[in-house]
């Protein structure tokens, strides 16, 4: 009988061994992906400038910064204050704010939809994490800028004041939408919350087609408010479905329903799921290539990080909203690959940038097959998401 209950407690001790063996081993991509990060980070600190922040990596290996008022100039301080978050490391908080404080002078800057992607990305989480009072005059001019934009006759926010178009709407645009949602909260503007909610209206009802896919620009007519141009700028096509145009869809309707409670944004945001997650030309690491129309690889289509670290964000997010956990393993799919080597730099490569792959503007012949700040700046929030979701400290995951 002692020899059965020792075979026994034998047995038990081996079996939870094991389970705890696996639990680790389960985490061993995610404190690779975190020390990576984390060491990328500070090494951009110390090599870039605040003011020029490292944008991509051009053909011939130098690094294209991005002046205050380029579009993406938001994302490096806001990976700066996501690497201060996932780690505690206070010298990366110092980074943050540095490199966010020298983006000041866009409290006057008006020209663009993307104040959201500039100001909130960066000022935003600066706020958010630490209640620092300097970062609320850009935010608050930010904002009343970005607000500034909407026109009530389309009922949507203008995204461009270049091109063709009469009054252009990207997909892209929903993403600028936090931001406005936040500071009608916080400033008490209500008016902010009205616009992006019937902005999300606006654009669900003309940017998307049959199969949940959705066009890159749509031009309005201000006088009727009518939908007169639906066309791409970045896709394969003007009828194809431009990856980071999906995934900039998905995240904005989880968003807007995760703001607003609205049923009608999350339904959205699970039909554009569908879409994404059922498409046949993605492959086993289910990164997808910078057009879901292209199914052929290779040199003519390399895939699109920023767009899959985009999605696995959101995905996590869906997860949590609607209970169904095909979400959330998806986007642990995504990040799993993103965190391997095919697209992981390795410590001190990639001119510091955390990941490889993505694509910019392919038809343009622009930022092709690099790393792009905002491919970082998602991949670090799905992280925190994802760590937040499964209850793991990641500051102590080492
Ligand atoms: N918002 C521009 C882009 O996604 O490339």
């Amino acid at each position: 009988m002692r020899k059965i209950i020792g075979l026994l407690i034998c047995c038990i001790t081996l079996t939870f061994t094991g389970y705890r063996a696996q639990a680790q081993e389960d985490l061993n991509w995610l404190k690779h992906a975190k020390k990576t990060a984390v060491h990328q980070l500070k090494k951009a600190a110390e090599v870039y400038h605040p003011g020029m922040n490292p944008r991509s990596i051009n053909p011939d290996g130098t690094v294209r910064l991005a002046p205050q008022e380029d579009w993406t100039t938001g994302f490096f301080p806001g990976s700066l204050w996501f690497g201060y978050e996932l780690s505690g490391d206070n010298q990366l908080g110092k980074d943050a704010r540095k490199f966010t404080l020298a983006l000041d002078s866009l409290k006057d800057y008006t020209h663009t939809h993307d104040l959201g992607f500039m100001i909130y990305c960066s000022f935003g989480n600066g706020y958010r994490l630490t209640k620092d009072k300097a970062y609320l005059p850009t935010l608050q001019l930010g904002a009343a800028h970005l607000y500034g934009r909407y026109n009530k006759t389309v009922g949507a926010i203008r995204s461009w004041d270049f091109g063709h178009w009469e009054f252009p709407v990207i997909i892209d645009n929903m993403m600028n939408l936090d931001f406005l949602f936040w500071a009608a909260d916080h400033f008490k503007k209500p008016e902010y919350a009205d616009a992006a909610v019937q902005h999300s209206m606006t654009t669900l009802k003309n940017h998307f087609r049959a199969d949940n896919s959705s066009y890159h620009v749509i031009s309005y007519d201000t006088l009727s408010g009518r939908a007169i141009q639906k066309e791409t700028h970045q896709g394969l096509t003007h009828e194809s479905a431009w990856a980071r145009g999906q995934a900039w869809g998905l995240y904005g309707y989880t968003m807007a329903f995760k703001e607003t409670g609205n049923k009608v944004f999350l339904n959205h945001a699970i039909a554009i799921a569908k879409f994404i997650m059922e498409h046949p030309n993605v492959d086993k690491d289910k990164i997808p290539y910078w057009d879901y129309d292209i199914h052929n690889g290779g040199e003519r289509a390399p895939r699109d990080a920023s767009a899959a670290a985009v999605i696995a964000s959101a995905l996590i997010d869906l997860a949590k909203f609607t209970d169904n956990p095909s979400y959330f393993s998806y986007a642990e799919d995504m990040l799993k690959s993103l965190s391997s080597p095919a697209y992981l730099a390795a410590e001190d490569d990639n001119a510091y940038f955390i990941l490889k792959h993505s694509v910019g503007a392919f038809l343009y012949n622009s930022e092709i097959d690099t790393p792009l700040n905002y491919a970082d700046y998602y991949y670090l929030e799905a992280l925190l998401r994802y760590a937040d979701a499964k209850n793991i400290d990641l500051k102590t995951l080492n």
